[in-house]
């Protein structure tokens, strides 16, 4: 039996809600839209056998989920973890903690799935690490890209949606650890977020 709130959204993050910003269909949609192009861009990279994805956990989860099961090529799926937001904050305090880097990265195509682009200091941060530890190239592909000044400029190759400055949270995303199971993106309200 589906929990009774499949399909809707669970009722005690319903009062933490301001807005839904992007819905659970929309996200679908645009995921196979970015899955069409990545089989195009990296079916190359799949067949010499150097493809790796990694996810930047735990935020990029669901989406990783999702958008892999729609690439039918051949690849290693290596999370990490970057943190940038410790606890209750909803700025960006630089990296304080670094997941390191496995052997199997020398000499591969590194696809990065992050759940969000905001300063920026995530993806430069791992661009910076995969080099180092022998990538032959590095892409990115985020699901949301905040319009914000960023702390360092990023190329990003996929970008899902671009959405205003504002905390978000649902379909991995969280606040403090809750809200990740929400379906849809979702903007907090102001007294949640303090
Ligand atoms: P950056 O290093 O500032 O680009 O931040 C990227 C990371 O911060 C993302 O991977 C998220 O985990 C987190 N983050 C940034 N903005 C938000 C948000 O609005 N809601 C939840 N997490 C966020
Ligand atoms: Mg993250």
């Amino acid at each position: 039996m589906p929990p009774f709130w499949l399909g809707s959204i669970p009722a005690p993050m319903l009062s933490d809600i301001d807005r839904i910003l992007i819905d659970r269909d929309a996200i679908a949609d645009r995921i196979e839209q970015l899955a069409e192009r990545l089989v195009l861009d990296l079916s190359a990279e799949a067949d010499e056998g150097r493809l790796v994805v990694m996810p930047v956990m735990t935020g990029s989860l669901f989406f990783t989920a999702d958008l892999v099961r729609l690439l039918p090529l051949t690849f290693r799926i290596q999370p990490t973890t970057v943190k940038s937001y410790p606890g209750k904050s909803t700025q960006s305090q630089g990296i304080v903690e670094s997941a390191l880097l496995p052997e199997t990265i020398k000499g591969a195509s590194v696809l990065v799935v992050d759940d969000i682009l905001d300063s920026g200091r995530t993806l430069d941060h791992l661009q910076t690490s995969l080099l180092q530890a022998g990538a032959k190239d590095v892409r990115f592909c985020v699901l949301l890209r905040k319009d914000v000044r960023r702390a360092v400029e990023i190329d990003c190759d996929y970008v899902g949606f671009d959405i205003p400055e504002a905390f978000v949270v649902g379909y991995g995303l969280d606040f403090d650890g809750l809200y990740r199971n929400l379906p849809d993106i979702a903007v907090l309200r102001k007294h949640v977020v303090g």
